[in-house]
Order: C-alpha cells, then structure tokens, then sequence
C-alpha cells in the first residue's frame, strides 16, 4: 500500500422538529417506559429532506476539513431514502455545496456508512485525494405512523466526514469486513409506495449475530483484540441489541457511543452522528483505536477498525 487515508473532517445535521415517547404515546397504543426499556430511545427528530440534511452534515465536514468543495474527487451519499429514484440524491448535494466531483448514492441500509467507508478508502487507494462521506435518511417518510412496532423506533438525520489521502505511514484505516445474507431480506424490507415492514424479534437475533462476526473478522484482520479498542460506535438500531453485541464481543458498554436515546435508529447517519457525538465531547483522543459496525436490511453488516486522527 503506497497510501492511505484518514478522517479529517466530520459534521453533523438533526431536524429541529423533536418527537418525545410521550409523543407517541399519544397516538399509538404505547408507553414511554416500553420504548425505553425495549430499545433505549427516549425520542428522535423528524423532518427536513435526505437532500438537505446531507448538504448541511457535508457543508460542516467541508469547513472542519479546511477543504474547499473543489477539492473532491468524489462525493458518497449512504443513504436507504433517497429523495427520488432517479437521479442519485447525491447529484444535487454536488451542486449544492459547489462541487464537480463523482457522485453517487451508495444503499447497504443501516451499513451505508461503513460500507462508504470502505469505498472512500479504496478510491483513495486507487488515487483519489479527497472524497466527502454523508450518511443522510428521512425514515420519516416510510414510517406507518399507525404501527407502533415499528413508529418507535426510527428518526431522520445525517453525519458526514471528509476522508484525504495520507502517506501510507500515516494511513488511519486499520482493517474492515463486509458482510450480507440476502436470504434474511424478508425480515425488513420496504416495497416502493408502501411502509417498512419489519419482523423485529429475527432482525433482533440475526443483528446480534451478524455484528458479532463482522467485528472479529476486522479484528481479526488488522491483528488486534477487543482490547486494544478504545471505543466502539455501533448502528444505533436498540440499545439491548449493542448490550447484547458488546457481552458477546468482550467490550464493556462503557466502551460504547450510544446516541440513540435523542436520534432513534437514522440508519446510514448513525454512525457518523455517534463518530461526531464521541469526538465533539472530547471521547476521542489522537491515536485511539476505533471499530465502526453497522448492521441492518439486506441483511447488511460492515466494519472499519480506524486510528483517530483528529
Ligand atoms: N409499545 C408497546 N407494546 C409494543 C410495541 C410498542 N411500541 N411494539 C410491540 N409491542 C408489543 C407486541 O405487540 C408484543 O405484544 P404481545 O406479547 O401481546 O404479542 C410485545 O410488545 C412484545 O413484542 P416483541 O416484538 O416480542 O418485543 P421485543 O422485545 O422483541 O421488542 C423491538 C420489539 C422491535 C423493539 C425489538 O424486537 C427490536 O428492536 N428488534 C430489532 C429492530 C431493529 O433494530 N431494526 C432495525 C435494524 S437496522
């Protein structure tokens, strides 16, 4: 490897509007002590388009880099709510924010992020210098508000980071992994004009599972252990599936950025909102070993283990 890449940018954006458990309740034979018990969340944010809150999220990334928009070399937009089927939303966050660059929507669900990830490392790899990473979902939109099995659970947002060209020595992308089993895409999936439909106790038992695995393999990989991790951002799908991820793995929960309790579950945008709750306070130090994974439709699963050098 004759380079690498590293983070140097990251940057966030959440929509004004707050729906409360309490909220819901209203409307939806539900509780806030259910909710909360069950998954973590406490509430989410609604509203804005997958267009705007990934120009805001990358605007952020941009200005944290120092980077000008005509520095890209290419823009990823993870994202499993496009704004329309065609063209890639990530089209218009180009023009948006001044860039003429590559462009493309990248859809491995709530994977999305880390799937880009690793993308990004590999166009960096192959010579690109700059490439801008958004995560960006309106769930919102593909909710049935009438079902409460699945109303609780998610919420709209973005994350973003900008990822540069490094000289291999500096390289901050330790190890990833990959993963999909088509065969278990019944159990979540959303049909063009209808709602998410989801079987929650299978997603529950097969996200443990497939995250376990896909965390070994990167470990695995790079040649390092649960210990040498100091933090692990997970998908912020339900708080007792990472519990359950983190018994298995041998990392203490303490380890873990969990941001799900204000966000509910925003698919490709959890990771960075996690990656940029944990570094804005002040959870991420220069050299620290990070896993990123990411589980969720498909059924996807993605891993990174990265240095920190921010
Ligand atoms: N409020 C109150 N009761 C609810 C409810 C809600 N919002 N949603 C479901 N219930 C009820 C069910 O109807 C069921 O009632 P019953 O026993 O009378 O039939 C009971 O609660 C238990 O349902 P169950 O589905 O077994 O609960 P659970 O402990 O598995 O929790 C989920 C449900 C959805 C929270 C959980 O399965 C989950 O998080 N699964 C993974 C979902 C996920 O992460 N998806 C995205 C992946 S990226």
């Amino acid at each position: 490897m004759s380079r690498g890449s590293r983070i140097t940018g990251y940057g966030t954006a959440l929509p004004e509007r707050v729906i409360t458990n309490h909220d819901l309740a209203e409307t939806l034979d539900t509780s806030d002590t259910w909710i909360t018990e069950r998954t973590g969340i406490k509430e989410r944010r609604i509203g804005g388009s997958t267009r705007s809150l990934a120009i805001d999220a990358g605007q952020r990334a941009l200005q944290m880099s120092g980077l000008p928009a005509e520095s890209l070399d290419a823009i990823i937009l993870a994202t499993t709510t496009p704004d329309r089927v065609i063209p890639a939303t990530a089209s218009s966050v180009q023009t948006s924010l001044g860039a003429r660059c590559g462009a493309f929507d990248l859809n491995a669900a709530c994977s999305g992020f880390v799937y880009g990830l690793n993308v990004a490392h590999g166009l960096i790899l192959a010579g690109a210098e700059n490439v801008l990473l958004i995560g960006s979902e309106t769930l919102s939109r593909f909710v049935d508000w009438e079902d409460r099995a699945t109303a609780v659970l998610f919420g709209d947002g973005a994350g973003a980071v900008v990822i540069s060209a490094t000289p291999a020595e500096d390289n901050a992308l330790l190890s990833w992994a990959l993963d999909c089993n088509g065969e278990l895409e019944k159990s979540l999936y959303c049909d063009f004009g209808r709602f998410i439909y989801m079987e929650g106790r299978e997603v529950f038992r097969q996200a443990v599972r497939i995250m376990v695995a896909t965390c070994e393999r990167a470990l695995a990989s790079a040649g390092l252990g649960t210990t040498d991790v100091n933090l692990v951002v997970p998908h912020q799908a339900n708080a007792r599936i990472i519990q359950s991820a983190c018994e298995r793995l041998g990392i203490s929960e303490d380890q873990t950025v969990q941001v799900l309790s204000w966000t509910g579950n925003t698919s490709s945008a959890s990771i960075p909102l996690g990656l940029a709750d944990a570094a804005a306070g002040g959870r991420l130090r220069a050299g620290d070993i990070v896993l990123l994974v990411g589980f969720g439709a498909g059924m996807t699963a993605a891993s990174a283990l990265m240095r920190w050098e921010l």
